[in-house]
């Protein structure tokens, strides 16, 4: 594969303080023109503990949760049925990750077994969380209802049935939510649209597929339909469809109420907000996001006489995204004088597939030089097997050096979590900053651990 041409990026006056949205929360250059986050040195960090490094701001996490809170919170006199707001595991998760969500009072939506073991792990009440997955195995539906998972989002019918039986086996009622394809579409990138009909999630609502499912989850013991489920895709910056979509749904809610006299009382509408990745890019806030869906669900159940739902969101990269950078070393630079240069550092799309994937931008900048102008323009390519292996395409950069602290921005969500062992490389530590303090949240993987599972 090769790299798509390069595009003409002008090099960037602009230094890291511009930076504006791109930056962690507590980022700052201090005058010796180092970039400290949470307090702390990230060419000292990155000196310390080696590179690849994921750094997360805490304080960044713990304010991004706290906005989700705070605007339903500040519109809690038009929701009766109340809120709840469930960081997508998916994003990033670890056990301090939980923890977080756990003290700041979040649900936690997991996908996978795997997600619901960290959870149960890390201590959290199993009935603040939303298990999901298009094909949860046997296994894992056993698993999430024997926990006491507090919804499961159903995807398929053969689905509703396996549940159904886990919950007789276990002697309890589950409750659940029905994952409905709306049908509308976002501007986002095609591999994460979810909301549209031709997806493999949920059911959609042509041929009565989804009223239908609803009737069947209705009528079968050992479920309780509490609501409706809708996910419309992922970094999505014009939020715009979500009144579309939510429209739609409330719709089938109506439908709902006047042919089977069941008035659904949870509305989940996903997660997708979208973040600022390049300097220029501008999400919505969390605040407009949440205004928005508040507003639309209002305008949506009273057009129809019903009251308003339980409202559900599930944000992953706008709590997860902005507060995470990774830290890497420059190792060599080549440069291909009228086509481009590469600065190769000690990781790449083991540690983030998502510029290979599908050609994500990031803003990134020498954390030693962070205070002078990004006057070059740079491809970050990484150490793995794959002309593919890039992690920033025609970025702006500060004249690079070889054993440079490299910083990437706007890495902590689907980074750490969508991370490989490619090329036996052991997958790269992770670390909280705050108060001037780093701490070590999950280790830096050993050759050993990549042998650990191997028999013989
Ligand atoms: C069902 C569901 N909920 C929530 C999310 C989180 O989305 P985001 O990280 O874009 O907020 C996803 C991600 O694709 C999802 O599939």
């Amino acid at each position: 594969m090769s790299l798509p041409a390069p595009r003409n990026v002008r090099p960037d006056r602009r230094s890291v303080s511009d930076l504006g949205a791109v930056l962690p929360e507590t980022a700052e250059v201090r005058e010796d023109g180092h970039l400290f986050v949470g307090g702390v040195d990230m060419v000292e960090l990155a000196g310390r503990e080696g590179t690849a490094l994921y750094v997360y701001d805490e304080a960044d996490l713990r304010s991004r949760m706290h906005a989700y809170r705070d605007a339903f919170e500040s519109r809690s006199a038009r929701l009766p049925a109340g809120f709840d707001v469930a960081y997508a595991g998916k994003a990033f998760l670890n056990r301090a990750m939980v923890r977080l969500v756990d003290e700041e009072g979040l649900c936690l939506d997991v996908s996978g077994g795997g997600e619901l073991a960290r959870a149960l792990d890390a201590g959290l009440a199993p009935a603040r969380l939303v298990a999901h997955g298009n094909n949860k195995t046997p296994l894992e539906i056993e698993e999430a209802v024997s926990a006491g998972a507090g919804r499961i989002v159903v995807d398929s019918p053969i689905e509703l049935e396996r549940i159904a039986e886990a919950a007789e086996r276990n002697n309890v009622v589950q409750d659940v939510l029905l994952r409905i394809t709306p049908g509308v579409v976002v501007d986002t990138n095609d591999y994460i649209t979810t909301g549209t009909e031709d997806s493999k999630f949920g059911f959609t609502l042509r041929d009565d597929i989804a009223f239908d499912g609803i009737c069947q989850a209705l009528d079968t013991p050992g479920v309780r339909l509490v609501g409706l489920h809708m996910h419309v895709g992922s970094q999505v910056l014009d939020i715009a469809p979500y009144a579309k979509a939510v429209d739609v749904v409330a719709g089938l809610m109506a439908r709902v109420a006047a042919e089977r006299g069941v008035a659904l009382g949870q509305l989940d509408v996903g997660g997708g907000l979208g973040i600022a990745y390049q300097a220029e890019d501008e999400p919505s806030s969390i605040d407009s996001f949440v205004g928005l869906v508040v507003d639309s669900v209002e305008r949506s159940c009273s057009e129809r006489g019903l009251c308003v739902p339980r409202i559900v969101v599930e944000p992953g990269r706008s709590i997860a995204g902005p507060a995470g950078i990774t830290l890497y070393h420059v190792g060599t630079i080549k440069e291909l004088p009228g086509i481009r240069t590469f600065v190769d550092v000690d990781g790449g799309m083991s540690d983030n597939i998502r510029t290979a994937l599908y050609h994500a931008d990031y803003e990134c900048a020498i954390a030693s030089k962070a205070a002078s102008p990004r006057t070059c323009v740079v491809t970050v390519a990484g150490k793995h097997c794959e002309s593919g292996d890039v992690v920033a395409l025609d970025a702006p950069l500060q004249e690079p050096e070889v054993g440079d602290v490299l910083v990437m921005f706007g890495t902590g969500a689907y980074c750490n979590s969508m991370a490989s062992n490619y090329n036996g490389q052991p997958r790269p530590a992770i670390a909280f900053v705050a108060d001037g303090e780093a701490r070590i949240v999950t280790r830096r993987e050993t050759y050993a651990d990549l042998m650990a599972r191997d028999a013989g």
